[in-house]
């Protein structure tokens, strides 16, 4: 048997490997939730308020019933009869399955009907007819926190205001002594936008408990099937071996998929009442109405500064805009996420930050949107601080970031707020950005073309991100402890099949995790199939959400892949004669240390492992590894976009976009590119065009896709991508995370760029999304520009 021995040419690490689920995807041939088809299938419909707030009077749905077709009509009524009304949520609080006292958010879900096909249940659910007693609503944290603000939850016993929290972190004394000595004090007041992860796949589930096995199987939109399962079981109170959950393929997440929605909860309850399959497939106003939104916070600080540049101090407070219901999926002992992660990549002595979180009558929101909960929020913060602190200073903003950096040789390093960053090269990615958007040019010729009446702008958005949560100590979820699995099983010919804890959601694991057992065992990638997203088959994981998978249950692929290699060297050693001492290991193969040309292939080793193993070892070459990460990885971005402002119409066209990338080592480059590219896609529909807000009734402004935009390959700039690699010193492999780099550090370049080219008007902000009437506004008024609900609508 001959082994190729090239990493390359077997699709281990470094290879720009095809992806091989887009096989299927694009003949069409994914298997989505909604093409799932059991027998005896019913389908459901939700019933939405049309209301923000409301009480609700009456609700009949006698015409419902009557409708032929219709199995069941579930009220919150009825779902309160067996103590189902309410739910717990990801964040200890509580949250609405069914409507029972009032409506408090659009879209808020009232009841729900089950019938024989989609369109029966859809007329069923428009004959049911619900009063309600409108009450004023709630639509920012001002209004929330407003002296005689109704009561949005008073469903909760002691909830006497609309504050779900008031957290703190960092050294409030040490940030006060930093102020006191400062040359200069810069301030920033901003409003992050509430937006939505829009995957093109909308939510939806499939529920089938069968009576004679007591077996329930939920085949479900969802990143995290194993939190899924256990809520099951704690709330449904079914034992958990009977539960299954099927995570097949998703059509995208970012995060919209990690939370637990009614949808789910009322397809499961119907299924076990009625003995049949009932799915539910919600259409795309239910999901950007009601489903988990990112984002949407007030962020208020100042920077503490010498007049040299060296920053001394920062303060901060947030105002978070929650929604209805407080269902953030996010680390329990972080209320306001991964926030505090802010200001990593600077050297700052000391910080203080104060998080408020507020209920309001919007749908629940704060889900970590393609982000390691609120980190792209606190970047965003982080580099629009940085530019408005050197535009005060005087200070170039590329030089006064290069002023503040943590230096290559100050790792690990404590930052201001208690994160250990585990290393970086934060200057050299500084200037291989600079130099490939030529920075000393761009300026020249920026001045230039202002003597012609045009503005050029250049915005650079640096940041370190804490990618990869655990570690267990400090990081869970409802109490379950955050680390991840993989489970690896060699057959007999030496093909293998990995399962891990994870769930793709687009990014590629099944192309990538082969990679890795390819790089560890020498198996080509080709003979690996993956497999993720059975609760019934997979190890216990805590799912793909915050750019973890890498981190977390990546480094678990590489621990399995090492065990077996540890037992194939024994076998090798039996094959061999020899004792394992004396065999060396290279890509694929054992051999003899003092005879090299004598040695085995790891698929050698495999069916060894099943015919021919020495007296009394176990059979079978397999095993699982659960890895509970020391650290979280910090990689690192260098965004830097340049853009001309029409000064007549506020429109701004990109003129180039360049992303310098360290995400350690990349075990497929061009995944990697993909994942970056669509990041920087996601940063450039935040800040120039998606635009989810409430008008003063708390409709949701942004619906549809007419509304709430999508860039399509027309409006998407070009990206010239770089990278610099500082491997991780605790990653087995020296991975970092990557999916979210770009959506979270790409905002800030480009407002920061529209800022630069209008910077004369002494505009210091303009609220995303940097509409063409904002742009304008600030620059024919020359002050700045807030895009916090209500917004006024054309009709008010
Ligand atoms: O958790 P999620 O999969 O969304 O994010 P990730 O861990 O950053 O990985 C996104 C995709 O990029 C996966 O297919 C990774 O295996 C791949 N990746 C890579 O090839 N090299 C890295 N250093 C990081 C991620």
């Amino acid at each position: 048997m001959t082994q190729a021995r090239d990493e390359i040419k077997i699709g281990g690490l470094g290879a720009s490997r095809k992806r091989v689920e887009d096989n299927r995807f694009i003949r069409g041939r994914g298997r989505y939730v909604d093409d799932i088809v059991l027998p005896r299938m019913l389908h459901m419909e939700i019933l939405r308020s049309p209301l923000a707030h409301a009480r609700i009077t009456s609700i009949d749905v006698s015409k419902a019933w009557a409708i032929p077709g219709v199995r069941l009509v579930l009220t919150g009524e009825m779902m309160a009869s067996r103590n189902l009304a309410w739910m717990p949520t990801l964040s200890y609080d509580t949250q609405a399955v069914l409507a029972t006292d009032k409506v408090r958010f659009q879209g808020q879900e009232v009841a729900c009907v089950v019938a024989d096909d989609p369109y029966i249940a859809k007329d069923a659910c428009e004959a049911i007819v619900v009063e309600y007693e409108p009450l004023p609503a709630i639509v920012n944290p001002q209004q929330a926190m407003a002296e005689g603000a109704p009561l949005i939850r008073d469903d909760k016993e002691n909830q006497h205001d609309n504050v779900v929290f008031n957290w703190e972190v960092g050294d409030s004394d040490g940030t006060d002594r930093a102020f006191a000595q400062a040359d200069l004090v810069s301030t920033l007041e901003l409003h992050y936008p509430r937006s939505h992860p829009s995957p093109i796949e909308c939510c939806g589930s499939i529920a089938d408990f069968d009576r004679s096995t007591s077996k329930l199987t939920v085949y479900m939109t969802t990143q995290a099937p194993h939190i899924i399962r256990a809520a099951v079981a704690l709330v449904a109170e079914l034992p958990e071996h009977m539960i299954r959950i099927v995570s097949p393929d998703l059509g995208g997440g970012f995060g919209n998929k990690v939370p637990v929605y009614p949808g789910y909860v009322m397809s499961i309850l119907a299924s076990i009442l009625l003995e049949r399959p009932v799915k539910w497939i919600e259409d795309k106003t239910g999901n950007l109405i009601s489903t988990g939104f990112g984002r949407d916070i007030y962020l208020r600080g100042e920077m503490a500064l010498r007049q040299d540049g060296k920053i001394l101090g920062v303060r901060m407070h947030t105002d978070s805009d929650h929604g209805a219901f407080f269902s953030d999926a996010q680390p329990s002992k972080f209320k306001i996420g991964l926030m505090h992660s802010t200001f990593a990549c600077y050297d700052i002595p000391a910080a203080h930050l104060t998080a408020r979180g507020v209920y309001t009558n919007k749908a629940p929101g704060g889900v970590a949107y393609r982000c390691s909960f609120r980190v792209t929020e606190a970047m965003f913060f982080q580099e629009r601080m940085m530019q408005a602190a050197a535009d005060d200073l005087g200070i170039d903003q590329a030089e006064f970031r290069r002023r503040n950096f943590v230096r290559d040789d100050d790792f690990p390093h404590r930052t201001p707020f208690g994160f250990l960053t585990d290393s970086g090269q934060y200057g050299k990615c500084l200037d291989v950005g600079l130099q490939a958007i030529g920075y000393q040019e761009f300026l020249k010729e920026k001045e230039e073309a202002k003597k012609q009446g045009r503005l050029l702008g250049i915005g650079i958005s640096t940041m370190t991100e804490p990618l990869g949560a655990g570690n267990s100590r400090e990081y869970d979820i409802l109490g379950i402890k955050m680390f991840d699995s993989a489970e690896l099983r060699v057959h007999m010919t030496g093909k293998a099949i990995l399962r891990t804890g994870a769930k793709t959601q687009g990014q590629g694991h099944e192309t990538t995790w082969a990679q890795i057992v390819a790089h560890e065992l020498g198996i080509p990638a080709a003979d690996i199939t993956v497999e993720e997203g059975d609760t019934d088959t997979a190890p216990f994981g805590m799912g793909t959400y915050a750019s973890r998978s890498t981190p977390v249950a990546g480094a678990a692929v590489a621990m399995v892949s090492r065990k077996v290699r540890a037992k194939a060297r024994k076998l090798a050693a039996h094959l061999l004669e020899v004792s394992e001492e004396d065999i060396e290991w290279e890509l694929g193969r054992f051999y003899v240390r003092s005879a090299p040309d004598h040695g085995v292939t790891i698929q050698e080793c495999a069916m060894a492992a099943y015919s021919n193993m020495p007296d009394g070892m176990e059979p079978g070459l397999e095993n699982v590894a659960y890895y509970d990460p020391p650290n979280l990885t910090w990689p690192f971005g260098c965004y830097i976009v340049t853009v001309e402002v029409d000064p007549q119409t506020g429109v701004w066209d990109v003129l180039r976009v360049v992303a310098v990338d360290d995400c350690g080592v990349r075990i497929n480059p061009m995944i990697v590119e993909g994942q970056i590219m669509g990041g920087l896609t996601e940063a450039y529909a935040m800040a120039s065009m998606q635009f989810m807000t409430f008008d003063a009734q708390g409709n949701c402004v942004g619906s549809n896709y007419m509304d709430y935009l999508l860039p399509t390959a027309w409006e998407t700039p070009g990206y010239e991508l770089h990278e610099v690699v500082t491997p991780s010193p605790h990653h087995p492999i020296g991975a970092k995370g990557v999916g979210e780099c770009a959506t979270v550090g790409g905002p800030a370049a480009f407002v920061n760029a529209v800022l630069d080219a209008i910077k004369d008007t002494g505009v210091r902000n303009i609220d995303m999304p940097l509409l063409p009437d904002r742009v304008f506004e600030a620059l024919t008024t020359g002050r700045d520009v807030s895009g916090a609900p209500p917004v006024r609508t054309d009709d008010q």
